[in-house]
């Protein structure tokens, strides 16, 4: 069987061409095409400057510069037969069925046996699509359904696609692109767009009618429900108010008569009136939320008057954001909010237990799988939970006893399931879903994926204290977790407790165990905000610089050298698998690890500049070895020095691992993971290839410019300075940082040491932590998360 090596994506539209993107992120070449405009010169124009708007959009669709080299611009009339040389063939025009149709009829005649075809389509159901298509090429074609943007939705949609010949398909998406690959039954909105479109519609409708103002609603139907924390209007403006609109009237006319769709289909001129008067959300002139500056220059908020717009009429007024402690105080108990006869109560209420009845009712309609349509929420919406895993939440029983005070009637399946759950825990640890075919049975797991929360449910923690745990994830091999959780706003942060369970782990591994990796995977976060960590403890720095305890800052600064240092020349492999933010003290434990498994979406950097200091706990010396080891970088050790210099002074994060990669945080032979899912497994793999004759790395000798180098950097900076590009503590930092990346008082021909440079960074940052401007970064980035420029 096949692999998918080449893709051809047909339509350079908004999905056309993030599809195009993240395939290439995938590593293979990616074909884009679009029509040619009547009478152009440059007959791939659509294709081309899609290609270059790729580059510069935010966020970024391309995960770094490799990938967007893959893309090959092209036409459907001249490039048709390389179109047809491709293992996959994906399309995404215009919604409309004739242009697909004929668009398939082309195709039949030039793809190459083996192929697969699919649609992106969100509406159009996959028994029109194919009807009256060649047998051939019905057989080879599903609809693959992206959301967009497609390198950061995890969910992707697949109507048909069963068969043997899909096997390759079904791989590249999970493991290529990454996706978590939901198969739907052909009805119309597949499983996200139909329990979403629903949802929208329900708070918009209730909304209007309950007399809210539009940031009440999105208040009440976010982030303390598991919602996304735009909550409904924020996201429509979002996604924009012209898709929603387009994709409800599919739904009003596809959906069969007695859906309650229909019922809750009110309002609909609303939209309509806004998208008609250029208000289609961000991209366009604003929509539900507009922002402009106001005469002094200051961005002002304003929001629809849901009143006048429920009157016909388009008003918007300064935005006052809602503060509800009710609604604060549903993130710890739904319950309290659901239950509240305020019109709050109502209103969530309202909209939930009517969004909770559809999604059951919907079963087995739409899927009978209660954890893939959980998923599609989850992946599609970023819902916190699914319907299903709420209704657990709050109570099966609980919630069909409450639908009748809306008028509903209880679903089947929640009949069904009674006083029990739709999600339970057999004798081996394994989760069961509720089937109403009657009983139970075990969701498991596809080779490949291996969930640390699968690992908790099984057994007790190896070594645990309130900062971290360690588990066994088999075959040898730990895994050491921090907990993101306990930390408030600062999460996953290093500290004491944190390095000192991390030594203790490296002895147990030395005495019973083979490997180790470090990953985190907490499950009370959202899963996009999980996060590997977001540096050292800076709370406690600034605590102990505010008590003048300089030495305790410097103990911890030899701590954390020596407990990292103990992990680079461990007898065994230590690999770190980072998801998300890998900051600062975070970044310099990879860069410790003999080797690194790292999630496509992993953000890694040295930002410690943006604190007012340096790297204190090896960062510096590491990645000054990559550099200078790299044969490529041009003769002498200016060129290495001035390039980490400029990474650590600009606090530079990597934006993808592809990105991060470039930059050095990861190294050729590390690993890249696309599925989040596949993270453990493929790190613990990682791990295990290196166990037999493993070699403790040789520790670099560095030669470093001295006195001169210094000097040329500090001139660099000053040239900065002077041009306002850098503040006057920028200079101070950068000043600081220089002495420790030119080696002091060293000479290129002495050889130095790891510990030599290590001790220039311990001089640079207990300089720094003494001075009151970096104190007050620090201050800055704890009280409000954002880098204070002084
Ligand atoms: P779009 O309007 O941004 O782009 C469509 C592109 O197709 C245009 O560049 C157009 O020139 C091109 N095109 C039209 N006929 C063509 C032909 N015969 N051959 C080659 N190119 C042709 O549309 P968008 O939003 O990217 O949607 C594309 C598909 O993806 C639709 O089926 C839509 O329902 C679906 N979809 C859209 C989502 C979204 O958020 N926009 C989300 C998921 C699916």
């Amino acid at each position: 069987m096949g692999e998918i090596r080449s893709v051809a994506v047909i339509g350079a539209g908004v999905m056309g061409a993030s599809i195009a993107a993240h395939a290439a992120n995938a590593g293979v070449d990616v074909l884009l095409v679009d029509i040619v405009k009547p009478g152009a010169v440059e007959r791939n124009a659509i294709a081309c400057a899609t290609i270059e708007r790729l580059k510069k959009m935010e966020p970024a669709p391309l995960m770094g510069s490799r990938a967007a080299r893959l893309i090959t611009a092209g036409n459907i009339e001249d490039d048709l037969v390389a179109v047809g040389r491709c293992d996959w063939i994906v399309e995404a025009v215009v919604e409309k069925l004739e242009v697909k149709q004929a668009l398939y009829a082309r195709l039949d005649a030039v793809r190459k046996e083996g192929s697969v075809v699919s649609s992106n389509t969100s509406t159009i159901p996959l028994r029109e699509l194919t009807a009256g298509m060649p047998e051939g090429l019905a057989r080879d074609f599903c609809i693959t359904h992206f959301f967009n943007p497609p390198r950061y939705m995890r969910l992707l949609e697949m109507v048909g696609g069963e068969g043997e010949a899909f096997a390759p398909l079904r791989g590249f998406l999970d493991q290529g692109m990454g996706k978590t690959v939901v198969s739907c039954k052909d009805t119309p909105g597949f499983i996200a767009n139909r329990i979403g479109t629903y949802w929208v519609q329900c708070a918009m409708v209730l909304a209007l009618e309950m007399g809210l103002e539009v940031e009440e609603a999105d208040a009440v139907m976010g982030k303390a429900m598991g919602f996304p924390s735009t909550g409904v209007f924020g996201l429509i403006d979002m996604v924009g108010i012209d898709l929603a609109l387009h994709v409800n009237a599919s739904l009003a006319r596809l959906l069969p008569e007695g859906d309650v769709f229909h019922a809750m289909n009110r309002h609909g001129a609303v939209f309509t009136q806004l998208v008609a008067e250029g208000f289609t959300g961000n991209k366009g002139k604003g929509g539900f939320y507009r922002s402009a500056r106001g005469a002094d220059g200051k961005k002002q908020k304003s929001a629809l008057d849901l009143r006048a717009a429920g009157a016909g009429r388009l008003e918007w007024r300064e935005s006052v954001r809602a503060e509800l402690p009710l609604v604060r105080a549903a993130r710890d108990d739904l319950k309290k909010l659901l239950d509240s006869t305020t019109k709050y109560g109502a209103y969530a209420w309202g909209v939930l237990g009517r969004v909770l009845a559809y999604a059951a009712a919907l079963v087995p309609e739409i899927g009978e799988d209660v954890a893939a349509i959980d998923a599609a929420m989850r992946l599609g919406y970023t819902w916190r939970f699914g319907p299903f895993e709420l209704m657990d939440r709050l109570g099966g029983a609980w919630v069909a006893g409450r639908l009748a005070a809306l008028g509903l009637e209880v679903p089947p399946v929640l009949r069904a399931v009674g006083d029990g759950k739709f999600y339970r825990e057999n004798a081996d640890g394994e989760v069961e879903r509720f089937s109403l075919a009657g009983g139970y049975e075990a969701i498991g797991r596809a080779p490949g994926i291996l969930l640390l929360e699968d690992v908790k449910r099984r057994g007790r923690a190896v070594l645990e204290n309130k900062a971290a745990s360690v588990w066994d994830i088999g075959d040898g091999v730990l895994c050491f977790e921090t907990h993101a959780a306990l930390r408030g706003a600062m999460r996953n942060m290093l500290d004491g407790e944190i390095l000192g369970l991390l030594e203790k782990t490296l002895a147990l591994v030395k005495r019973d165990y083979k490997a180790l990796v470090l990953y985190n995977d907490d499950l009370r976060e959202q899963p996009q905000k999980v996060n590997f960590s977001q540096g050292a403890n800076i709370g406690l720095v600034y605590l102990w610089s505010n008590i003048r305890m300089w030495g305790k800052i410097e103990t911890s600064m030899k701590e954390g050298q020596r407990i990292y240092q103990a992990m680079r020349y461990a007898p065994f492999p230590v690999v770190g698998a980072p998801v998300g933010l890998a900051l600062g003290g975070g970044a310099e434990m990879l860069l410790h690890c003999a080797a690194v498994q790292a999630y496509a979406e992993s953000y890694i950097g040295l930002v410690e500049a943006g604190v007012g200091l340096v790297p204190g706990w090896g960062g510096c010396v590491s990645l000054l070895a990559r550099w200078s080891q790299d044969k490529q970088m041009p003769k002498g050790p200016m060129p290495a020095v001035a390039k980490v210099f400029e990474m650590i002074s600009t606090a530079k994060v990597s934006r993808s691992a592809a990105e991060a990669l470039e930059m050095k945080f990861l190294r050729p032979a590390d690993g890249i993971t696309m599925n989040r899912d596949r993270l453990l497994a493929d790190a613990k793999a990682a791990a295990l290839a290196m166990v037999d004759g493993y070699e403790v790395p040789q520790a670099p000798e560095l030669h470093l410019p001295g006195p001169s180098g210094r000097v040329a950097l500090n001139m660099a900076v000053e040239g900065f300075h002077k041009r306002g590009v850098a503040s006057k503590h920028d200079v101070s930092v950068a000043g600081a940082l220089a002495e420790v990346l030119s080696g002091g008082d060293t000479d290129y021909l002495d050889a130095l040491s790891e510990a030599d440079v290590m001790a220039l960074e311990r001089k640079a940052f207990m300089a720094l932590v003494r001075t009151k401007e970096s104190q007050a970064r620090i201050k800055s980035i704890i009280d409000t998360g954002k880098p204070l420029r002084n």
